[in-house]
């Protein structure tokens, strides 16, 4: 059943010209149709990239925007309309402007899980896997980092020379990890290495082995000699590296680390995204996108 929708998904996908973007939380049955398959920047990168007249995006609502400020004359259509971030939406553009009133010399980086109303008040885009980078790369020594405290904090550890300011946002599923579930997690598997994303609290990253963003801790365990891994990201991670190194053993750090939206998308959203009876086209005002585009185009610019 599942192969046979998948076979159905490949050939509408080649008739029609699209292109299947996907984030690596997708679960295995979606990655598997995709044309390509990556972190948040990743993503980003191939969208810019692809000649594909229609992106179809499994994934949430702010990576399908992000897709279409970066390919403005494709159809960006969202398998699941419904898939969303709760991180992007809770910061209001108009309350970042009233803050950045009050920070004059200050420039704002939005971690890329934002929505574009809030990009478009914002400096520049950061991924999980750019943000040390970019931060560093900045012109600029005051930096308010938003939406994300935990990512912001890990970042302002790592460049020790600016002045980084946070408010209080983040990712209710990877912040909801305690450092008494790394205990537990390390007393069950001693001999194994605990790798975390940067969107869990300061005292879960402290413990880590390793820190980095999905594709980071993809890349780590794949070619680490080691062969136990606490995977401290969306379970996803875990199930899709269990797959691919079937002589190593992963374990995820938390049952908490389920993201809901990022398991809403299955293939029948993708078949009837594909069929034009399902999906979200994204659409954005002119000037909503040549605002936000700017955030994202420095991003494109200081981290690659
Ligand atoms: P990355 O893909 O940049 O690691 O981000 C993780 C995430 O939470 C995406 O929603
Ligand atoms: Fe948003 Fe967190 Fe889900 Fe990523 S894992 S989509 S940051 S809620």
């Amino acid at each position: 059943m599942i192969q046979e929708m998948q076979r159905a998904i490949k050939q509408l996908k080649q008739e029609n010209n699209v292109f299947i973007l996907a984030h690596s939380y997708q679960s295995a049955a979606v990655t598997e149709i995709a044309d390509y398959v990556g972190d948040s920047f990743q993503m980003s990168l191939a969208a810019q990239k692809t000649d594909a007249k229609t992106i179809l995006l499994c994934g949430v609502h702010f990576m399908a925007e992000t897709a279409k400020m970066l390919a403005p004359e494709k159809n960006v259509i969202l398998a699941n309309p419904h898939a969303g971030c709760p991180m992007a939406e809770q910061m209001e553009p108009e309350w970042i402007e009233t803050v950045k009133a009050q920070k004059p010399g200050f420039q704002v980086v939005a971690y890329i899980n934002t929505t574009a109303a809030l990009k478009a008040v914002c400096d520049v885009c950061v991924t999980s896997s750019t943000a040390v980078k970019i931060v560093r790369n900045m012109p600029c020594e005051k930096i308010l980092f938003i939406p994300d405290c935990n990512l912001g904090d890990y970042v302002k550890r790592q460049v020790p020379e600016k002045e980084i300011h946070l408010l209080q946002g983040g990712c209710p599923i990877h912040a909801a990890v305690t450092a008494e579930e790394v205990q537990a997690a390390r007393r069950l598997h001693p001999n194994a290495r605990l790798l975390v994303h940067p969107e869990c609290i300061p005292q879960v990253l402290e413990n880590a082995d390793y820190i980095g963003s999905t594709s980071g801790i993809l890349d780590y365990a794949k070619t680490s000699p080691d062969k136990e891994f606490i995977i401290g990201t969306e379970m996803s991670i875990t199930e899709h590296l269990q797959l691919t190194c079937p002589d190593k053993k992963f374990y995820t750090l938390s049952k908490k680390l389920l993201c809901p939206d990022m398991k809403i998308t299955t293939l029948t959203d993708v078949y009837h995204a594909l069929t034009g009876e399902g999906g979200l086209e994204i659409t954005m005002s002119p000037d909503l996108m040549a605002k936000a585009r700017v955030c994202i185009d420095e991003m494109i610019r200081l981290g690659n």
